[in-house]
This record gives structure tokens, sequence and C-alpha cells, in this order.
């Protein structure tokens, strides 16, 4: 079975061919054209001009997946496409190509989950999930933190997420206020690995809502007392490198520990067998290593899994897997296929 995943949620354009046979997954093409550049300019994604960009590259996009996949369109047998949660009208860009494309080949379409398929991507690799389920999964990119009690694949209950900023929202925005450059995650995550002089002062932010005995997230409070920080700085200090570094490697801790704790204490309250991470901001090393080393410490029965770090951020093959474990979910009836930017899980 030929499977398509087409993913325009956010900034970037994404087809994918995946070839399914038996429990054998093949992955024939994965695409991603990115809008960096673009965006780069405003410090942020600009729907409107993201919207722009998914028109002209998607049907670029598309042929080159089909070509380096080596098949011919017609045959395709199924098609998925992200429905939301995202940008609007970005998300339409995805949804009116697919429905094209299905009328045109006669092909159903699965409509997919943006935060399913961060998931999901894991079992790409898996051959059963038996022994991981339950798991807590933690999706966490620019758009999104959310702990996801998983017990089969298809049920999910949502058990925390953010109240205000997501974690890749807050790097984005520090990175930003720092002159970093965008996006803002890997630029914090370069920044936070030169070294600092021992003798060099020291900062503290806080770990929002750590305490607090549910499984929500607050990243902007994190963010402004940044602002803070830098705004009571001398011009020359906030402009050196050295606090640069010490700001980006104490954002970035803040970040994983608020993370870390909230994940093990929700693993430890379900009895769930793993964690299942995914999104942009798992492509950390910092964040995957610490994750690492607080299983083996804390949970040496627990299993962590993350994707590798090419499919943490958006890509198609994500939408494809969601979209074959979905297919009981495939329809014709593609005026019910519609985008929707608050999909919950
Ligand atoms: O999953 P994704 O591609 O898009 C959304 O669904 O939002 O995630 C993008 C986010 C951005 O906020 C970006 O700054 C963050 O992931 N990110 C990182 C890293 N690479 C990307 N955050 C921390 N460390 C990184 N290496
Ligand atoms: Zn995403």
């Amino acid at each position: 079975m030929i499977v398509l995943g087409i993913d325009t949620s956010c900034d970037d354009t994404c087809v994918a061919v995946l070839e399914v046979r038996g429990s054998r997954f093949d992955v024939r093409s994965n695409i991603v054209s990115s809008q960096i550049k673009i965006h780069k300019r405003y410090g942020g994604v600009f729907p409107t001009l993201a919207k722009r960009e998914h028109k002209k590259n998607l049907p670029i996009v598309f042929k080159k997946a089909i070509r380096e996949a080596k098949i011919k369109e017609n045959q395709i047998d199924l098609t998925s496409v992200t429905a939301g949660p995202g940008l609007e009208p970005c998300l339409w860009v995805g949804v009116n190509f697919a429905k094209d494309l299905a009328r045109k080949l006669n092909v159903p379409i699965v409509p997919v989950n943006h935060i399913e398929a961060h998931i999901l991507i894991n079992f790409l690799q898996l051959s059963t999930s038996n022994f991981l389920l339950p798991a807590v999964c933690l999706v966490v990119s620019g758009g999104h933190t959310q702990l996801i009690l998983m017990e089969k694949i298809g049920k999910y209950r949502l058990i925390g997420e953010t109240r205000d900023d997501a974690a890749g929202e807050c790097f984005d925005k520090v990175a930003r206020l720092l002159g970093l450059g965008y996006p803002g995650g890997p630029a914090i995550e370069k920044f936070s690995k030169f070294l600092l002089p021992s003798s060099y002062f020291q900062i503290r932010f806080p770990r929002p809502m750590i305490k607090q005995k549910n499984y929500d997230f607050s990243f902007a409070g994190l963010k402004t007392a940044v602002l803070y920080d830098f705004l009571k700085r001398p011009k020359k200090v906030r402009k050196s490198k050295e606090y640069k570094i010490l700001v980006a490697k104490e954002v970035q801790q803040a970040v994983i520990d608020v993370l870390i704790l909230k994940t093990i204490r929700a693993v430890k309250e379900f009895s769930a067998k793993s964690i299942i991470l995914g999104g942009g901001v798992v492509r950390n090393e910092e964040l995957r290593k610490q994750f690492l080393q607080n299983c083996k410490l804390q949970m040496a029965d627990c299993k962590l899994i993350f994707p590798p770090k090419e499919l943490c951020t958006d890509n198609g093959l994500m939408v494809a897997v969601a979209g074959y474990f979905n297919k009981e979910k495939a329809t014709k009836d593609f005026d019910k296929i519609v985008a929707e930017p608050n999909l919950k899980i």
C-alpha cells in the first residue's frame, strides 16, 4: 500500500511517500521545503505569507516526492493530510491540494491530527507497541506543549498543556530578544554549548509551575523573566557573547527541568511503560540527554522513545504514518474534510 502524507500546518511545506508491506514500513521519500529564510525577517511565522509560499511550493514539493519515490501518481492508494491543529490559512492549502489530488486519482483521504502525527512517527521504527503502552507522550514544539496519556493507537487523553506560550515559542522569542536569529531553538542550543569563564556572573530564571501538582505548563512568564533581566543589564553586557551564552544555557535548562519533572511525575501516576517524545524542541541534544539520564536514574523499566532529529520537526512522513494507522477513517466524502485550526487530540 502506498500512502501519501502532506503537511502545511505551519511554515514548512512537506510531502512524503510511504510504502507499507505487511507490518514493514519503507520510506520512499520525505521532502520538506523550509520557509525559514522568508520568516527570518519577521522573527516568527507570518500566516498570510506562509500560505502564499505553501501554494507556490506544494505542487513542486509533491512532484519531487513522487519523483524521488520512483512511483507514478496513480500508484498512490491513500492520501493523508494534516487537518489541524495549525495555522488555518496554511492548513487549507494542504487540505485543498489533497482533495483535488484524491478526486483525480479516485482514492480516499485520511484527515490527520498534527499532534498525533508527532507521536506516531515514533512507531515507524517499532515492530510492536504492546510492551510500550500505556505511554506518556510529550509533544513540544513551536505551537504546542502537551502531555498526553496514550492507551493505544487512536486512544489518547490530554492530561496537561501550556496555558500560554509553547516551549519552542519561548526559545524563539528569547532568541529574538538576544538577536540570535530565527528559529530560536537551534540558536539557543548552539549558544548554550559555548563555554563561559567560571568567574562570570550567574542567573537563575524561574521554573514556571514546577511545584504545581498538575500537568500544565506556562512559558510566557519565563520569557518575561528573561526580558526583565535583559532590560536591567548595561548595553555592553546585553550585547556581549558571554551574556547571550549565559541566558541561552539558563533558559534552556529551565525549560528542560519543567518538561522532565512533569513527564516523570505523569509516568509514575499513570504507571506508564514508556515516554514518547515528539515535536521540534525534541531535536535539542541537551533535552534528549537529560531525559535519558533521568529515566535511567529514576525509572529503569520505563522505555524512552524519541524520533531521529530530522523527524522531530514537521515533516510529511509523520502524516503518512498517522494516515496509515488511521486508515479506517479514510473517506471519499471530501466535503466533510476541513481545516481545523484548533483540532484537539
Ligand atoms: O514541530 P515543529 O517543526 O513545528 C511546530 O509544530 O511548531 O517545531 C518548531 C519549533 C520551533 O519553535 C523551534 O525553535 C524549535 O522547534 N526547535 C528547537 C530546536 N530545533 C527546533 N528547540 C530547541 N532546540 C532545538 N535544537
Ligand atoms: Zn509540529
